[in-house]
Order: structure tokens, then sequence, then C-alpha cells
């Protein structure tokens, strides 16, 4: 039976040695947390580091067993491994770019990056030892960024699953990085990329087109082999494990502990992995404020600060703990009375329940990260208010503000605002606390971990059949040769041929996609068959083609259809067409030049062309939307149509289109073999007006109404050339019948 293979850098245990024995504990962390509820299911396994060095091969055996039974499979990592893969690379380099403290933290060393890759290829090997035919893998989280093209490399044909745990930066922030181009080539072997929200997936996009030769139209990036979908599935948490967890007696239990101890006191809670990305001195200056600020709060409030330890072999993160230290102990020696201490902090993990106790029994839970790909905490405390009551305080920087949009929602750089947010919760009548209260924990137990588990999957499903669906058009070796073998059997085609993106690829100066001699020899060769009527149909001005290819005997169409011209004839241009509205669309045009550095228009008999693509990635598409918005209403006035090319803006008489001009020569005309190439928007005019029995083929792997499709211009080529060789096969065959 298929099953998941989950794969992450750390496993949902943790392992420690005390004398002779391995032990198993939970890990911290969203992943893990969110994660580590629900994955035993069927046969899935879940593959990652079990947390330390192990190096006696029978110690390694031990621990395989051990976790084999739990379904987890060990990777496992020596010292070097960690400091170079895991400390130097992936918290170094990755956590501190992809979190916006590029300036502060990151350093970029070469070895780190030769570690992170060669283990990226050790996780690969295990996959490979495990994997089978029809599983599937989920690969989480920005240490493994490289792993779904190695996977991809290994077995073309698997559906792979990838989450990014942590947010995406802007473009600005990415690019800084100098192997940016390999990570999102690794990313890009999945087929499935989920991120935790829009934003996330937006700079995915940005940096994705930008960095790489890839284009996406919405959420889908083409690669040219496959399409892969970018998509938010905001993480969940396992909802009902937090709102029955106060139900249990071990829990009031230590409910009624804590109570006791604060008395009548407002408890304030935070929970954090020791981080910079979660914002704990900033959040301390702010409570400092309040207490400075307000005495009345003295020995009335206190914060329960849990920071849970994490990464303290890294040197920011080793620092970081001892100014938490020193801020801690300098702001309780300073406000401390006898039987008062305004901070609780504790430096180490929790059991579940007594975390469980915490969350029920705070009135606020204090959220402040400076950025955070989701947070679950929040969640945690949210699903843990099993009476509606309680104030979440949530940082506008975490992925969660964008679900719990009834929390008080803080800039965690605003030391004033947070403190004011601190006295507003815990000055919160209680009505207003269900009121914000009831749609958090509505949303929270909606979207839970299942749900997201399920989403995730689901799409990727679809995905896989999609790229299948496509797949199954394009033109295969079997399909190849039953067209070659249509084209040898009949005695009167016609091709049609699109010039730009089908024979030739795009350059960034339309002059300078001129045809090369490769390209001449097979028209010639095409054309020199009495039985082949070869069309080139372009969008092209015909002076244009007129200078490339009046020499050649092809039936040149220009202009989508308003010039024609046979071969050994002149140009004629279609009859009664009127070229009186570019008066009026041309002025509009040229103020989207002029504030558009690198775009130009193009003037043809019937029709405009705005061409973008050689403006600033982005700004291009972004003002084709707006001039598209401007010219809808006077286009349909004036009987204009617009076509949104690629990186050009066409405005054009309505009356004229590929397919009208197909049709003039083929009606009426019994050709037994038809076939139109084509490679955008205006082709599929072609591919629509063919009959049923026509063969049409679209480059590139968009949808289209075309029946096949070919990846680029070479393969086009390469078809076009199977039939000059087929036409000099036949006719030796018919010389020696
Ligand atoms: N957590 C834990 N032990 C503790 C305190 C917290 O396992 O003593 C868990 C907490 O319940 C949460 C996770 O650690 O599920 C932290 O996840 P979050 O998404 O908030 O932040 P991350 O650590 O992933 O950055
Ligand atoms: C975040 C990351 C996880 C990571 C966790 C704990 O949640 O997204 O990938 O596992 O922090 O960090 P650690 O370095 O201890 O694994």
């Amino acid at each position: 039976m298929p099953k998941t293979i989950i794969v992450s850098n750390r496993l949902p245990v943790k392992i420690s040695k005390t004398d002779n024995d391995y032990n198993l504990s939970s890990s911290e962390g969203g992943l893990a947390t969110g994660l580590g509820s629900i994955y035993k299911q069927g046969d899935n396994v879940w593959i990652g580091w079990p947390g330390v060095e192990i190096t006696e091969q029978q110690d390694k055996d031990t621990v395989t067993k051990q976790l084999k039974e739990l379904s987890l499979v060990p990777v496992f990592l020596d010292q070097e491994e960690i400091n170079q893969y895991y400390e130097g690379f992936s918290n170094e380099v990755l956590w501190p770019v992809f979190h916006y403290y590029a300036s502060t933290y990151a350093t970029y060393k070469q070895s780190n990056w030769d570690f992170y890759q060669a283990v990226n290829k050790k996780f690969r090997d295990v996959i490979l030892t495990i994997a089978e035919p029809g599983d599937v893998i989920w690969i989480h989280d920005y240490q493994l960024l490289l792993l779904p093209a190695l996977v991809r490399h290994e077995i073309p044909d698997v559906s792979i699953g990838f989450f990014l745990h942590i947010p995406f930066p802007s473009h600005e922030m990415f690019r800084l990085i100098p192997w940016r181009s390999e990570l999102l080539e690794g990313m890009l072997g999945a087929d499935l990329i989920g991120l935790h929200t829009f934003d996330d997936v937006r700079h995915f996009l940005g940096a994705t087109t930008r960095i790489l030769p890839v284009t996406s139209s919405a959420n889908i990036i083409a690669t040219g082999e496959r399409s892969i979908v970018v998509e938010s599935f905001p993480m969940g948490i396992d909802e009902q494990k937090y709102a029955s967890l106060p139900l249990q007696d071990d829990v009031k239990h230590q409910v009624e502990l804590i109570k006791n101890n604060f008395r009548d006191g407002k408890l304030i809670l935070s929970v954090d992995r020791l981080d910079y990305s979660k914002g704990i001195l900033q959040r301390l200056a702010a409570f400092e404020l309040l207490l400075q600020l307000c005495p009345e709060c003295i020995e009335n409030i206190a914060l329960y600060m849990i920071v849970v330890p994490s990464r303290d072999t890294v040197p920011q993160y080793a620092h970081l703990r001892d100014e938490i230290d020193k801020k801690v102990g300098n702001i309780n020696s300073i406000y401390r009375t006898m039987d008062w201490s305004p901070i609780h902090y504790y430096y180490r993990s929790f059991p579940l329940e007594t975390l469980s106790a915490l969350y029920t029994t705070a009135d606020v839970c204090l959220v402040t990260p400076m950025r955070d790909g989701m947070n679950l905490v929040s969640k945690e405390y949210v699903a843990s208010r099993v009476n509606n009551d309680g104030v979440l305080i949530m940082s506008e920087m975490a992925g969660a503000s964008k679900e719990l949009i009834d929390a008080i929602i803080v800039n965690p750089n605003n030391t004033g605002e947070v403190c004011r947010a601190i006295l507003q919760a815990i000055n919160m009548p209680l009505d207003e606390q269900k009121k914000r209260m009831i749609p958090m924990r509505q949303l929270v137990a909606k979207f839970n971990i299942r749900h997201w588990v399920k989403i995730f999957m689901d799409r990727l499903k679809e995905v896989k059949l999609m790229q299948r669906s496509l797949q199954t058009r394009h033109v295969s070796n079997t399909t190849e040769q039953s067209i070659i073998n249509r084209y040898s059997k009949t005695k009167k085609r016609i091709i049609f041929l699109d010039y730009d993106g089908t024979l030739v690829g795009f350059r960034s100066a339309i002059e300078q996609a001129s045809p090369d001699k490769e390209l001449y020899s097979i028209i010639q060769k095409l054309t020199e068959d009495p039985a082949n009527q070869v069309v080139l149909i372009s969008g092209r001005k015909h002076e244009n083609l007129d200078e490339w290819f009046q020499h050649t005997d092809m039936y040149l169409i220009a202009e989508h259809g308003s010039w024609f011209k046979q071969p050994g004839t002149t140009w004629h241009r279609i009859a009664g067409l009127s070229d009186q509205w570019k008066h009026d669309i041309y002025p509009l045009l040229e103020t989207y030049v002029d504030r558009t550095p690198g775009s130009f228009i193009e003037e043809k008999t019937y029709s405009l062309v705005w061409h973008y693509r050689k403006a600033q990635a982005g700004l291009g598409e972004l003002r084709a939307g707006e001039l598209m918005n401007n010219l809808k209403y006077l286009a349909s006035d004036k009987g204009l149509q617009l076509l949104a090319g690629d990186k050009v803006l066409e405005v054009k008489n309505m009356d004229i289109n590929k397919g009208k001009a197909a049709l003039t020569l083929t009606e009426g005309k019994e050709y037994d073999f038809v076939i139109a190439f084509g490679d955008d928007y205006t082709d599929e005019d072609i591919f629509k007006a063919l009959p049923e029995s026509a063969i049409t083929i679209k480059v590139g792997s968009n949808i289209s109404a075309a029946k096949f499709y070919l990846r680029n211009p070479q393969e086009v080529r390469k078809l076009l050339t199977s039939f000059t060789k087929q036409h000099v096969g036949q006719d030796s065959r018919i010389l020696q019948d």
C-alpha cells in the first residue's frame, strides 16, 4: 500500500543518552509538534535527524530499532555535519535571511554550503532506500531546500510536496544569498510548494521568476518540464488535544497550583524557543515600560516567561540567552517586592500537561515575534481557552496574525504599543474577551492540523493529475511516429507555422530573433515537396516577414492575417479595415511608454503593440494590467481586441485573427494533412478554427485548445526535420517502386 514519507531535518522525537541507555523525548518547534500527533497512519514513515551525534555503529543500530517502533527512520549526522549543515548553513544563513536578519546575522561560508549540499544528498539516499512506487514524499522546511530536486532526479515521476515552515522573504532579501539559484532549483523539484501565508507565496513567485528562467501564470510555475503549484496552507494544530487537556485531572491540579501561586493577580504568559526572531528582548522592554508607567501593576501582574532551549551552540543564540538572563535579572531586581516577582523566567521545556495548565490559567498570552512563519503557540493558547475567555496579543509579523484577526494585533517594534496592548488586555471586560475569543476558537478548530494535511495532500494529488494530463498530450515518441506516418501517407498537406516562440526563442529585442541557417534549411526542404503548402502565420509586420522570408516558397501571413502573400506574388492586405482608431489609442500607449522605462510601441498597419520585455521585472506586468483596464471600454466601442501575449499587449481590429486567416486557406480545399504549430494566445484561434482532423501543437505546456504540445522551438524543429527526412525516404521508395 502506498505510503507518505515525511522528511524533515528533525524527527518529532529526540534522543538523549543517559549512562548506557538512549532516551526518547518530544522535540520542540512548530514542525515537530504540529505534525507529530498525526503522522502515524498506515505505513507512513518519518525520516529525520534524531538530534544528537551517535558515533558507534552498535549504538546507531539500537537507536534505529527503537525509532522503527515509532515509524521513524534516522539520518545520522556527524559533528562536522551538525556544525556546518545544521548550525552553519541552515541557522547562520537561511534562518537569518528568511527572517530578515541578513545584515545582522548571516555569514556566507563556502564550506557550510558544501556541507549543506552533502547532507541533503544524505537525506536523499535514505529516502531512496525506503521509497516504493506510488509513495508520496513530503519534504519539510529550510534545512532541506535542495532535497526535492535531488529526489526528482532519481525518481522522475514521484509525487513530491514541499512545505516551508518559516517565512519566504522578499526577493530583495533572498537574492543576497550567493547560492540563491541552486536553492530555488532545489525547491522546484517538488510538484506542490506550500507556504504559510499569501505574502510568502508572492515573495516566492517573485524571487523564482526573477532569478530563474521560468515563467509563472497566477500561482503556477512552468519550468518547461513540469508545472509546479505554489500555494498558501496556513498550518493548524491538534485542536482537539488542546481543547480536551484542560479537562484532565492532572492538568486541573496544576491549574490550581498556579492559581494559588498568583492569587488574584493577572498572569501574562509567553512561550518561545530561544530565538532572536521571537522578539524576547523587545517584549521585556515593553513589560519594563509597563512597570514604569503603571504603579497599580506592581504586585498585581506577573509575566510567566518560558524560553525553550534551542540552537544554543550557535553563537548568536548563546549571546541572546545571556542578554535575556541579564535583562530579566535587571527588571526583577528593580521591581521585585518581598513576596512578588514581576517575571518568572524558565529556561527549559515543559511537559504538555504543564503547558496546557499555563495556557488555561494565563489571562493574557503575549506572542510578539519580530518574524514568524506561523506561530503555533498562539493557536495552542486559543484552543486551550475552553471557557472562551483570555486575551491574545499577537505580533502582526507572525503568519498566525493573518488568521487570528480578533487578537490585539501589535507591531513588536513599537514598545509603547505593546505596553498599551498589555494594559488593554489586563483590563478587558469579560464580554469583549469572549467576543474576540469565540471566533478565534472556531477558526483554530476548523483549520486544524488534520484539515491542513488533508488539503495539502488533496491538492498534491490534483497537481499530479494536472501534470499527467499534460504529459499524455506531450508528443511522445509513439505520437511523433504516428504523426510522421500520417505525413508520409498523405499527398496534399498544409503546415501552419507561427514564428516567435515556435520556430525561434524569444529575445529582448524583436529584431534579434532573426532566422538562422538551420531554420532556413528546414523551410527549404519542407517547401521543396510539392505536396506541402507551408504557411508562416505571424503577428509580425509584413515588412519584417518580407525581409526574412520573401525568397522562400512559403505562404506568408503577417499581422495576424491583415496581410498575406503567396509565393512569387506581392503583398496584399485585407480590404475594408480601418486604422482610424490608432489616433486615439496611440497617445494613451505613449503615456505608458513614458512611465515605464524599457517599454516601447510597435506600430503595425492594423494594430499597435506595447512591448515590455525590457522593462523592470514586475513593473511591466503591473502596467500591462493597468493598461488593459484602461483600454477595455475604449476597445469594445471601437471594435478592437486586446491580446495579452508574452510580455506584450496588442490592440488590433477585432475582425482579424489568425484563425480566420487559416480558415481562408483551408476551407473548400481538400487537404489530407493539416498541422498547426503555435505558442501563444493568438495561435489558439488557429487551433480552434481548424477541423477536428487537424493536428494542433502548442509550444510550451500551458492550458491550450491544441491536441498536443511540444516543449520548445528545438522540439518543433526536430519534428519538422523528421518530416523532411520522411520526404526523402518516401521519394526513394517511390523511385524503387
Ligand atoms: N513547546 C514545547 N515545549 C515547551 C514549550 C513549547 O514543545 O516547553 C512547543 C509549543 O507547544 C509549540 C512549539 O513548541 O507547539 C513552538 O512552535 P511555534 O510554531 O510557536 O514556534 P517555532 O518553535 O516553530 O518557531
Ligand atoms: C522551527 C523550524 C523547524 C525546527 C524548529 C526547532 O519551527 O521551522 O524546522 O525544527 O524551529 O528548531 P531546531 O533547530 O531545534 O530543530
